[in-house]
């Protein structure tokens, strides 16, 4: 099960937490649908026991949350806020009694907001106080935290966050954003030196993974899917996994851009334990029609699909695809993949409450359908011989889904906003049974 902090924990200004960029972005009028914010989100930083015995008893063996940098340095630097860190620290301790792996991310995108000020991820010297930062989480949690993952999705931060501007910090640089690229690189490369350095025994990175289908056998189009396949996939997984920058003309890159320094790629290539790949659906692009947004792709929509509630197209043999790729293209320099994210929002309601009062089901059908189809291929990958040692679902509850606030919901465990009550879906006990099945053997 996977879920991320700025995404559940609400409790945004106790403790000493400081302000992240999500915090900031939300309060900005009209970047979130219905003004929604994370202040409250599901209050998981109050009602974390309820959730891990939630967790414990759907039996998952395996918990990836995310650790808020500006909870343990509310600036981003300097001296740790031991209040902060002792929450991570309760959560850790509660997770191992019931038998979970905890498996936290350094980074989920809320950098403190005293970071941006000075340029955030435009800046170099955020990933040396990134590798810092994870030094400091390690020293507190590293005695039973042996499984890290260092950054979460640094191709949807980069896109959204700093070339587009739908996601925090809300910067449009376009392709003048690819020093972000570069610099959450430096950083995970750093973090994960630190990380090991520090008895870790598993270091991670989670990237969203997406196989690009070219929209016809038109050559522009096959080659417009190529500039984006090296965007969205390559730009992060060569340099880590290659030691090498894929070719990045086609968005205005030279060959040695002036950003990357020598001795940056051996640090950013410094061997991991596993690649977490976050899979929701594939890619169809197009040649770009200059004139319409000024990028070298253009996307297509996949007719004939089923859709999520979000919109998204379902085809779980994309995920098959996508990892069977991934095994063609880099062999044996492809580390053993976990699926760190996989999961659909619905527009599920509960249904009317029973006599005594008691809520009533949530009947999520179309979840259920999605995570068995991605379940299946991810079987069928690892037939193929693909290396895959895990799979975890997003999302335990419904939760902050971002630009789209509380409108998405993602989670196995329905929360009533209003509330805050969590109610188990069907899907949960669906994937309850699933599990206690597959323990029987
Ligand atoms: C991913 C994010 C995660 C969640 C899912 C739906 O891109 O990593 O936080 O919002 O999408």
């Amino acid at each position: 099960m996977s879920t991320a902090s700025y995404q559940i924990e609400g409790a945004v200004r106790e403790d000493g937490r400081g302000p992240s960029i999500w915090d900031t972005f939300t309060h900005q009028p009209g970047r979130i649908k219905n003004g929604d914010t994370g202040d409250v989100a599901c209050d998981h930083y109050h009602r974390w026991p309820e959730d891990v015995a939630l967790m414990a008893d759907l039996g998952i063996d395996a918990y990836r949350f995310s650790i808020a940098w500006p909870r343990v340095q509310p600036t981003g630097r300097g001296t740790p806020n031991t209040a902060g860190l002792g929450f991570y620290d309760r959560l850790v301790d509660a997770l191992l009694e019931h038998g979970i792996k905890p498996l936290p991310t350094l980074l989920h995108w809320d950098l403190p907001q005293a970071l941006q000020d000075a340029g955030g991820w435009m800046n170099r010297d955020t990933a040396y106080h990134f590798a810092d930062y994870s030094a400091v989480v390690t020293a507190r949690l590293g005695d039973r935290v042996k499984s890290w993952i260092t950054l979460n999705e640094p191709i949807v931060h980069l896109a959204y966050g700093y070339a587009f501007g739908m996601h925090a910090p809300g910067e449009a640089l376009m392709f003048d954003a690819m020093p972000v690229a570069h610099h959450q690189l430096l950083a995970h490369g750093l973090a994960t030196a630190v990380l090991r350095g520090s008895g870790a025994e598993e270091v991670l990175i989670a990237n969203n993974c997406t196989p690009v289908r070219a929209a016809s056998e038109q050559p522009e189009d096959a080659a417009a899917a190529e500039i984006y396949d090296a965007f969205h996939n390559r730009l992060f997984l060569d340099p880590i996994l290659l030691g090498t920058y894929p070719d990045l003309s086609a968005m205005g890159l030279p060959a040695d851009p002036e950003f990357v320094e020598p001795g940056d790629l051996e640090i950013i290539s410094t061997r991991i334990d596993g690649l977490g790949v976050n899979y929701y659906n594939p890619t169809r692009i197009a040649a770009a029609d200059p004139a319409a947004t000024g990028l070298p792709f253009d996307f297509r929509e996949f007719e004939g699909v089923p859709r999520t509630a979000f919109g998204w197209p379902v085809i779980p043999e994309g995920l098959t695809e996508l990892l069977v790729g991934l095994k063609e293209r880099y062999g044996d320099a492809l580390p053993p993949i976990t699926i760190t994210e996989n999961g659909c929002s619905t527009a599920d309601e509960p249904a009317a409450a029973d006599e005594d009062g008691t809520v009533g089901a949530v009947h999520d059908a179309a979840r259920i359908e999605y995570l068995e189809s991605h379940i299946n291929a991810l079987y069928r990958a690892i037939e193929a011989g693909v290396d895959v040692r895990g799979y975890l679902t997003w999302s335990l509850l419904d939760n902050f889904e971002w630009a789209e606030g509380y409108s998405q919901r993602f989670g196995l465990v329905r929360v009533d906003f209003e509330t805050l009550r969590r109610i188990p879906k069907d899907s949960y006990h669906w994937y309850r049974a699933a599990l206690a099945a597959q323990r029987k053997g």
